[in-house]
């Protein structure tokens, strides 16, 4: 079967799982009032991790699907840090122990928007409110146009060890068509400046998928990626969704290359990292350097799938903290106002600020381990997974009848009881994890989710 009838045939609407059951099955029935429960209930000592958002940036650059507008003022970026100031003291308050945490990832948005003094401050009270691990991964996602030294002096107060520079493209006709005009050299000096601070880990961020966008095009920006020594790069498929995100209106529609042509550009990119880069393959959309956490992790099976994407993060719990945000506890899944103001008003009133989320059932909590181990390894054992929750692998087993297609089409291997995606599935992993989604119902998938492609 050709690359293009494979796509014809599996370039449907499906979820990232980056949870599950996915956010839109998230409902208004679990409120703060459940979350302050959960928090005093999750009777286990285990380390957490925090996800700390920032919805602000200096620009809004218009290919962008993230949750954040342009906010330039400084006292409103102050107003937000105290709210995260007081998030962070009700969850401390509520746990009522120094938990242990073993990852803090500080996403956007761009979140160093934030004063440098903000920055530290509320990175001294975590320490203080919960036992920061001496091992503790501390991430922050950077837009290098609007790095600056004070910049990196800040990150380093704040024991900052890991970075994601957002790059998405080299090239000047993609640039401006996409509103983000963003030099190599600049890119370097962001890069050389955190390196020279002892920030080593770095990540990158590149799309294909968008205006302008060519096989060669891709080519140059991998190349010119490669250059950077990044630990890890994530290839992401442009997600264009303007009846969510309108500025995505403003996008030229007829200089988007069409499904085959992204297929065949994210390949080109793969070529290069794997082939040119030495970099691993890691799940759908990342690449890691083998002695990269992450490839280590893949390795060892250990990788897992959350918010952020891929993550080495093996906390059991994770505490989302700001507007959006979605924590995920081993009751179920919690997301926060994604508005700054109803989120102001519910932190100002002592409350969390959840509006919606999922209690997990038992079936929830096996397919979401299949799912992970799908996403994450391309591999799993649908019995031993059953067995590890004590539970009947009869509905797994059932969902994988699903899978005859992919297998004829060499997409999968699948032994009755152990299935494993193949390279050329790669691509299409998301379609396999669907088989084992309860929730999905392919006719009524269509307008939530991106192309699986
Ligand atoms: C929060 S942003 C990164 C940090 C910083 N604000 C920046 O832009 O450099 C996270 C990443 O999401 C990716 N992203 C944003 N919008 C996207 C879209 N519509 N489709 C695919 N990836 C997208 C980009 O690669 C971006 O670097
Ligand atoms: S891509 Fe980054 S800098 Fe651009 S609008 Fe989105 S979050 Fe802000």
């Amino acid at each position: 079967m050709t690359d293009s009838e494979l796509i014809a045939r599996y370039d449907t609407r499906v979820p990232r799982y980056t949870s599950y059951p996915t956010a839109p099955y998230f409902t208004k029935a679990v409120t703060s009032e459940t979350y302050a429960a959960w928090l005093v209930d999750i009777g286990t000592d285990a380390a957490l991790s925090l996800y700390i958002h920032v919805p602000f940036c200096d620009r809004l650059c218009l290919y962008c699907g993230c949750n954040t507008s342009v906010v330039r003022q400084e006292r409103p970026r102050r107003d937000y840090a105290q709210l995260l100031s007081l998030e962070i003291n009700m969850l401390a308050d509520r746990l009522g122990r120094r938990a242990e945490l073993s990852h803090v990832h500080w996403g956007g948005g761009t979140p160093t928007c934030l004063p440098n003094d903000c920055l530290t401050g509320i990175m001294d009270l975590i320490r203080r409110r919960f036992n920061v691990r001496g091992d503790a991964e501390v991430a922050i996602e950077i837009d290098p146009t609007s790095f600056t030294a004070d910049k990196a002096d800040a990150l380093i107060l704040m024991g900052v060890n890991r970075a994601s520079l957002g790059v998405q493209d080299f090239d000047e006709k993609v640039q401006s068509a996409i509103g983000r005009m963003q030099s190599y050299e600049e890119t370097k000096v962001c890069a050389d400046m955190l390196r020279a601070a002892g920030i080593h880990a770095i990540n990158l961020d590149l799309i294909y998928g968008l205006p302008h966008q060519s096989e060669a095009s891709v080519v140059r920006t991998a190349h010119q990626a490669l250059e950077l020594q990044a630990g890890r790069i994530a290839v992401f498929g442009y997600a264009h969704v303007p009846w969510m995100k309108r500025h995505q209106a403003l996008i030229p529609q007829d200089a988007l290359p069409d499904t085959p042509a992204r297929f065949a550009q994210m390949q080109a990119i793969a070529q290069v990292l794997e082939k040119q880069g030495g970099y691993v393959p890691v799940g759908l959309d990342h690449y890691a350097k083998p002695d990269d956490a992450m490839a280590v992790a893949l390795h060892e099976k250990s990788l897992h799938r959350s918010f952020q994407g891929y993550t080495t993060d093996e906390a059991p719990i994770l505490l989302g903290v700001g507007a959006s945000s979605i924590g995920s506890l081993p009751q179920g899944y919690v997301q926060n106002a994604t508005s700054v103001p109803a989120y102001a008003a519910a932190i100002n009133a002592g409350n969390f600020a959840t509006v919606r989320g999922v209690a997990l059932t038992a079936d929830d909590r096996l397919r979401r381990a299949v799912i992970e181990k799908i996403m994450c390894d391309l591999q799993v054992d649908l019995i031993a997974a059953a067995f590890a929750q004590a539970l009947d692998p009869a509905p797994l087993l059932a969902a994988a009848r699903g899978l005859n297609s992919l297998r004829h089409d060499g997409l999968v291997i699948w032994d009755g009881r152990k299935l494993t995606v193949t390279e050329r599935g790669r691509p299409f992993v998301r379609n396999v994890a669907a088989l084992f989604d309860a929730y999905l119902k392919v006719d009524e998938a269509a307008p939530k989710y991106a192309k699986a492609v």
